[in-house]
């Protein structure tokens, strides 16, 4: 374990002050004004138990703590606070040494041991487009999902694919009298979406069609040969489609159940909620009502007797619930189902599932994407097919580094305009707080010295070329840390040393934007210290030191951006 030198304040303080060193470990904080120190304490909470005035209370512990032979170099009364300043050359050795010991798994953690986390991200629809809010989703989740693993928990991801519902007896209708005529193999989404559309224009006009629809779904649910194979070719060339937009992202998931696998479980659902005698009729339709909790009531049987939606997710978390006996549940979907959400968990409550399943249940929601301008490659209307848009991020890319980079081989420029072309469009969407909308604009997003993938992907590159240009790295046995003193140097210190703290932090917000935050400041600081220093010099300490430093953030960048799903190129 690194040293936590805010454990060791507490323990100081805990000596003077008889409080118990968790509790004052809690109140420690870290100030936004580096000016006032590394660490503060505030004494405001102690002054009612003390009965004296917060400056006096500071001030007393000051005069009795000894930090001699600690990390603490000095500590100041301001205000209510006492603001301690630790050994920078302590905090060199303690992350130097700590990223030496541990490699890529540094900032890791354990603390999540024997905690399983499911994280339920990307979920389209089979048989529609792939949308931009998709790609959302499936970004934040698969961020979240590596987070939570980083951190020990026993991480599930799982893609709830819309393939089930009543829309599917539409789709077999329409395939039926004119599958031959589209080209489904060749474009499955966009024929079937014709398909559906076209089939929609038929139902208004002719209440037969409507039914012969309602029939065909019927027949799928109770498994008539035709339907489910028709269905099942449905589904298999959506997800062909997606996959190919899943592997330029690099996207994995552990499941692959979504709304079909809970169809034959939501019999059970509606026995569960019959017992609780809550489930009551409306117009035919069997309800729960939500009133007293303010909200509409949660359909669970159209007045049909096909269940919808909700009820496929009721049976989801009855599934899970026993399947992985969870410890959270998170839905990565749009705001706009926030309310579905909140119905659904209020609903879940009469499952008989565990207090601890009923707690976990948690919806991440995200905001939506707005495109600057709209020239962006559109094929109809204002669709906008995701996999257009991320074969549009590579080409653009590609033009630059061909610019940049004529030498390099046709190889090497195809491999670095995809990691930078995919590790901008990733990092643009995870870089704002996940509920704020997101602007989407192709000239933000792909400048190279801007706060953006393809500036950290840079920097990433640039400590490797110092790294290969040195060629050896320095035992840190023989580092000198006195020799990472300057101002520059520090910042990327203290930032490399704080980073086990972002990612529990970003995990326990589920906000990934915190680390996407971290790789800007850490390839700012970095860039600062490239620039104020030169890393080659006479004096082999210095350089030693340096080369060191430069390592550890090469390795610390490359990591965190592995969170985020970003890959790095190797040069660029
Ligand atoms: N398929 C849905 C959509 O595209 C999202 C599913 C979200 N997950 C869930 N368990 N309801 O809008």
């Amino acid at each position: 374990m690194m040293k936590d030198f805010k454990l060791e304040i507490a323990s100081k303080i805990s000596e003077v002050t008889q409080i118990k060193k968790e509790e004052i470990y809690e109140y420690i904080e870290i100030p936004k004004d580096a000016n006032m120190g590394d660490y503060a304490f505030p004494c405001f909470r102690l002054a009612k138990e003390l009965k004296k005035a917060p400056q006096i209370i500071a001030q007393e512990i000051k005069e009795k703590i000894d930090f001699t032979k600690t990390a603490i170099e000095n500590v100041e009364v301001a205000g209510g606070y006492l603001n301690f300043t630790i050994s920078k050359i302590e905090i060199a050795k303690a992350v130097l040494e700590e990223i030496e010991d541990k490699k890529e798994n540094y900032g890791k953690s354990d603390i999540g041991k024997g905690k399983t986390i499911l994280v339920e991200y990307s979920s389209p629809n089979i048989a529609k487009p792939f949308h931009i809010g998709h790609l959302r989703t499936t970004l934040i989740g698969r961020a979240l999902y590596n987070m939570y693993k980083a951190l020990g928990y026993n991480t599930i991801g799982i893609n709830h694919l819309g393939d089930y519902g009543t829309q599917f007896g539409k789709l077999i209708e329409g395939y039926k009298r004119w599958g031959q005529e589209y080209n489904i193999e060749e474009n499955p989404i966009e024929e079937l979406t014709k398909i559906y559309i076209r089939i929609n224009e038929l139902c208004k006009n002719d209440e037969n069609v409507l039914e012969d629809c309602r029939e065909n779904f019927r027949k799928l649910e109770q498994g008539d040969a035709y339907c489910v194979e028709l269905w099942e070719r449905f589904r298999e060339v959506s997800l062909k489609e997606f996959y190919r937009i899943y592997d330029l992202l690099d996207v994995k998931f552990d499941s692959l159940n979504g709304e079909a696998f809970y169809s034959d479980k939501t019999d059970e659902i509606i026995e569960i909620l019959e017992k609780t005698g809550k489930l009551i009729e409306s117009e035919g339709a069997k309800i729960i009502d939500l009133e007293d909790k303010k909200m509409p009531p949660c359909i669970i049987c159209k007045s049909n007797g096909s269940t919808i939606y909700a009820t496929r997710d009721l049976a989801a978390i009855l599934y899970r619930a026993r399947t992985y006996d969870f410890d959270k549940c998170l839905y990565v979907v749009a705001y706009e189902q926030n309310l579905h959400f909140k119905q659904v968990f209020e609903v879940a409550k009469l499952l008989g599932i565990s207090e601890k399943c009923q707690q976990g249940l948690e919806h991440v929601s995200y905001g939506m994407v707005h495109l600057k301008d709209g020239k962006m490659s559109t094929r109809e209307g204002n669709v906008i097919r995701v996999e257009d848009l991320l074969k549009e991020s590579i080409a653009r890319v590609g033009e630059i580094i061909e610019e940049k980079n004529p030498n390099f081989t046709e190889k090497e420029k195809q491999d670095i305009a995809t990691k930078v072309g995919i590790g901008a469009v990733i990092f643009n969407d995870l870089s704002g707080n996940r509920i704020k909308d997101e602007i989407f604009d192709w000239d933000t997003m792909l400048n190279f010295n801007g706060e953006t993938g393809p500036y950290i992907q840079y920097t990433y590159v640039r400590t490797n070329s110092v790294l290969k240009k040195v060629g050896y790295l320095p035992n840190i046995k023989e580092i000198n840390f006195e020799k990472l003193l300057d101002k520059e140097a520090v910042e990327v210190l203290k930032l490399l040393y704080g980073y086990t703290n972002i990612i529990e932090e970003a995990t326990n917000k589920n906000e990934p934007s915190i680390i996407a935050r971290f790789l800007i400041d850490l390839s700012k600081a970095f860039s600062s210290f490239y620039n104020e220093n030169k890393i080659v010099t006479e004096d082999k300490a210095v350089q030693d030191a340096r080369i060191y430093l430069t390592y550890a953030t090469n390795l610390v960048l490359k990591q965190a951006a592995a969170l985020l799903g970003i890959n790095m190129p190797e040069k660029m």
